[in-house]
């Protein structure tokens, strides 16, 4: 898409986008902040999700599509704390914080759970990177120009992994010879979307939450938490289902609402 000079939406609609934080007025720049810094927690946190499995894929390009699901996080993670780094000393101390968070310690919960199984990382890949990409494309002319800037290259790599996820979820429940090579099937894809469905739907935030009101108030996100969440679970019900698995309860497993 071609992104506009223009903030697009919310109450600065029309005003030229914001470049630095010094244009930012204070509650505009502690919604960024925030946003950002979550953001940038996902990344590392990802990385160390999947580094252990780089060299565990049943195939040479499930191995080789590992490695470069880790690169492309460590490389948002960079262009996140760059970011972060923009705010000057509190953004520059929260960059800092991710760098050395460990498993466990990270803020949002999906990326604090370890990938338990081939078919569990496939899963992952599957339901949370799609959620990445829900999450980015409400970016994609975002008020703030230098995140919107970004989303050219972060959009299309959360594609990849979310269509790799898809396509190894498919492979285990119909494709012979690759059940064979992972020493897994439809039971273990089945188990591996009900395991990430709730951490997905979680990863949204709150439904009522006016730091969310205020991203998109400012341009800075295109869609809320909840409408976030329900364009998530409309495409991945209809991806689970044309896969041939069930759809897990909306309601179960969840921690946020
Ligand atoms: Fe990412
Ligand atoms: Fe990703």
């Amino acid at each position: 898409m071609s992104i506009s000079r223009n903030v697009m939406w919310g109450e600065m609609k029309g005003m030229r986008k914001i470049e630095t934080a010094e244009q930012m007025p204070a509650e505009y720049r502690q919604t960024l902040l925030k946003i950002v810094y979550a953001l940038a927690s996902t990344e590392f946190a990802s990385v160390e999700q999947h580094q252990a499995w780089i060299n565990r894929g049943p195939t040479a390009e499930d191995r080789y599509i590992q490695s470069q699901i880790s690169a492309d996080e460590a490389h948002q993670g960079f262009i996140d704390s760059r970011l972060l780094r923009g705010f000057g000393p509190e953004g520059e101390a929260l960059a800092e914080k991710l760098l050395v968070l460990k498993m466990g310690e990270h803020p949002l919960h999906a990326f604090n759970v370890p990938f338990e199984s081939w078919p569990d990382v496939c899963g992952f890949c599957f339901l949370l990177d799609h959620v990445a990409w829900h999450h980015l494309l409400a970016f994609e002319d975002s008020s703030f120009a230098p995140l919107a800037r970004e989303m050219t290259t972060m959009v299309h790599e959360e594609r990849f992994h979310a269509s790799f996820g898809a396509r190894r979820i498919r492979d285990l429940v119909h494709d012979a010879r690759y059940q064979e090579l992972a020493s897994a099937g439809p039971a273990e894809a089945q188990k591996a979307v009900d395991k990430w469905y709730p951490h997905a739907l979680d990863t949204f935030g709150a439904a009522k939450s006016k730091f969310s009101d205020l991203a998109v108030a400012y341009g800075i996100r295109r869609w809320g938490n909840e409408e976030l969440r329900q364009k998530w679970k409309a495409d991945l019900d209809r991806q689970i289902v044309a896969i041939g698995l069930r759809v897990p309860d909306a309601n179960a497993g969840r921690r946020i609402q």
